[in-house]
């Protein structure tokens, strides 16, 4: 198993990559406008990290947009594919994530959780309070009342490596 940071940066590699992930989200995500999982995973704004198997094969992936100024990242989409849930994937892909994002001087996560997502992003150390000064997020990720907004405090220095 391998963990890659796939941008849209033209390259063939990427392109298979990011087609793969976004028909395991369009699937995963069926409530989701597919035309609106293309943009996001195909934004320059936004990257994905991948769980790759054999070298080549996608099984799931994150994606999400970073606010560097404001020192967070937005979760937009997660999944794994149907197969291979409730494996412990989406554990080691959240905690790969924190340990990536850590580094990107990142303090907090957020997400609109879907409510049969709520347990699992709980386990992963998401709150439904969010501790983040509301001028700090508020604004720069839009509102979407189809989910529930959650938060991760990144700590600094905690080892997230699994
Ligand atoms: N509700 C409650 N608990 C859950 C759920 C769930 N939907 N999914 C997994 N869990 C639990 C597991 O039982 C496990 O608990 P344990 O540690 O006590 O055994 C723990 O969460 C972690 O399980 P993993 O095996 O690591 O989770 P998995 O590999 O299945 O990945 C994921 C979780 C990404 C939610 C996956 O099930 C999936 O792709 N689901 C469909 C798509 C989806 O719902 N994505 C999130 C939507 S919200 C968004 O994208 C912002």
């Amino acid at each position: 198993i391998d963990f890659k940071i796939i941008t849209n940066d033209g390259t063939h590699e990427s392109m298979k990559m990011l087609i793969d992930l976004k028909n395991i989200f369009a699937r995963q995500l069926p409530k989701m406008p597919k035309e609106y999982i293309v943009r996001l995973v195909f934004d320059r704004n936004h990257e994905s990290m991948c769980i790759i198997k054999d070298n080549t094969k996608v099984i799931g992936g994150i994606c999400y947009r970073k606010y560097p100024t404001q020192r967070f990242a937005e979760i937009a989409f997660l999944a794994i594919t149907a197969t291979l849930q409730v494996k412990g994937y989406g554990t080691r892909l959240m905690n790969k994530f924190k340990e990536h994002i850590q580094k990107q001087d990142v303090e907090y996560l957020l997400t609109y959780a879907d409510n049969y997502a709520i347990g699992y992003f709980r386990k992963q150390g998401f709150y439904q309070e969010i501790k983040m000064q509301l001028d700090r997020w508020k604004g720069f990720i839009k509102d979407y009342d189809g989910g529930t907004l959650m938060e991760c405090y990144v700590h600094p220095t905690i080892d997230y490596g699994n």
